[in-house]
């Protein structure tokens, strides 16, 4: 049965037909999709999904976190899930890939295996976690099934508490769902992911697969810093405690501080906004999103406070005060030897070039570190472009992606002669 299964390739057209029936939803015209957690065309894309698995003749699966999940009971009787997956949710205004060919990977292979009617040591489920992408929380979904959640987050998350509190009403959850969508230990077998690298190495270097070896630790807080709103007009420069220099020349040190001390991290401002935001009123307050990565755990913590001392000393240089929002983290996380060596002889069985490569990018097998054996295959992305409608990964790279999972989860999952 290994040779015959090491010959199983996946349906190409089937899962292409998947994929652009998906990418229509949501679609912003540019090649791009706008599916942010929980709006409108997220929910559609779920409900879509839920349609897709129930006509492919397997059983839909839910839980108090919203994930959507196929089933296939393909494992030894009362066996675990080795589950294989990623996100529908997108950044707002961004691309097509993005965890949208994990899931559409993740589901040709349990369908794949259905056909082909092999028992396999666990059962299968391709699922689509919830706000993998952090617009309300960040490795929501993952992060509860993981048993990871805690109020705090609920709280006070980074996409704000009412945004997610209309979330979670729209898509009929709730806080005490979602904190009872823990999965006990015992039934997760493995995670893998099947992911668009989002970065240029592979490309670069004409490689076919990434095995990922770890994935960068991500933290963010609000910075609010703190003038006093005046004339615009008849305030001299030197009376003016303007809140938008503080952000402003805290946003520049910062990214001259990582780039100087820090050159494996990376820092981000993604959002600047100055109140009450009049032409003619010195703005009295600065409202600064800000993340940071980095890929081992003593940089991340050295990072962290270096960041704070920065603002510190921007908002006291202009004479502001400063509050700091903590508003979560995901620390440093290795992935399996174990996995990355089934995804190594997968892509040698099937004559792919490989490499190993550190995610610069955040995704759910963090939530599973330590629960289970987690592995990440990427595959190139067209000039690096991610997170933005000019994503594109050829479609023979995706088809090869979505083998290499085939192949790994058959490797992880067979039963041994
Ligand atoms: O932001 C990230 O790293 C991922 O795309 N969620
Ligand atoms: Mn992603
Ligand atoms: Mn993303």
């Amino acid at each position: 049965m290994i040779d015959k299964l090491d010959d199983l390739r996946i349906d190409a057209d089937r899962m292409l037909r998947s994929f652009n029936e998906l990418a229509q939803i949501g679609a912003t015209g540019d090649g791009g999709v706008d599916r942010p957690t929980f709006s409108g065309a997220h929910l559609s894309a779920r409900s879509w999904f839920r349609d897709q698995i129930e006509k492919a003749g397997l059983e839909f699966h839910t839980d108090g976190a919203g994930n959507h999940s196929a089933f296939l009971a393909c494992g030894l009787k009362d066996s675990p899930s080795l589950l294989l997956g990623s996100h529908l949710d997108s950044v707002p205004k961004g691309g097509r890939f993005d965890g949208a060919l994990g899931v559409m990977a993740a589901f040709e292979v349990l369908r794949t295996v259905k056909d082909e009617g092999s028992r396999l040591k666990f059962n299968l489920e391709a699922i689509d976690f919830t706000d993998e992408e952090g617009t309300l929380v960040g490795l929501l979904g993952s992060g509860a099934m993981a048993g990871h959640l805690s109020r705090d987050p609920l709280q006070s998350p980074r996409g704000g508490r009412q945004a997610l509190a209309e979330g979670l009403q729209r898509a009929g959850l709730s806080d005490e769902s979602m904190l009872a969508a823990r999965r006990n230990k015992g039934s997760l077998a493995g995670y893998f992911e099947l992911h668009i690298e989002q970065g240029k190495r592979l490309e670069r270097m004409g490689i076919d697969i990434g095995i990922v070896s770890a994935i960068v630790g991500i933290c963010s807080y609000r910075l609010t810093f703190i003038g006093r709103a005046d004339h615009a007009g008849t305030t001299t420069m030197e009376d003016r405690r303007d809140a938008s220099l503080g952000a402003s020349a805290f946003t520049l040190a910062a990214r001259e501080m990582v780039m100087k001390e820090h050159p494996d991290c990376v820092v981000n401002v993604g959002r600047m906004e100055f109140t009450p935001g009049a032409f003619n009123i010195i703005p009295a307050g600065a409202e600064v999103w800000l993340e940071f990565r980095a890929p081992d755990e003593d940089e991340f913590t050295r990072l962290d406070s270096a960041l704070n001392q920065c603002a510190q000393k921007e908002a006291r240089r202009f004479g502001l005060d400063l509050k700091a929002d903590f508003l979560g983290r995901h620390s440093p996380t290795p992935m399996s030897a174990g996995s990355q060596q089934d995804i190594t002889e997968a892509c040698e069985s099937l004559k792919l070039t490989h490499t190993s490569l550190v995610s610069g990018a955040g995704h759910d097998g963090q939530s599973f570190a330590g629960i289970c054996p987690i592995g990440m295959i990427f595959v190139p992305s067209k000039d690096g472009a991610s997170h933005a409608p000019r994503e594109f990964t050829k479609w023979e790279d995706c088809v090869n992606g979505t083998n290499v999972l085939l192949q790994t989860a058959l490797r992880f999952a067979r039963i041994e002669p």
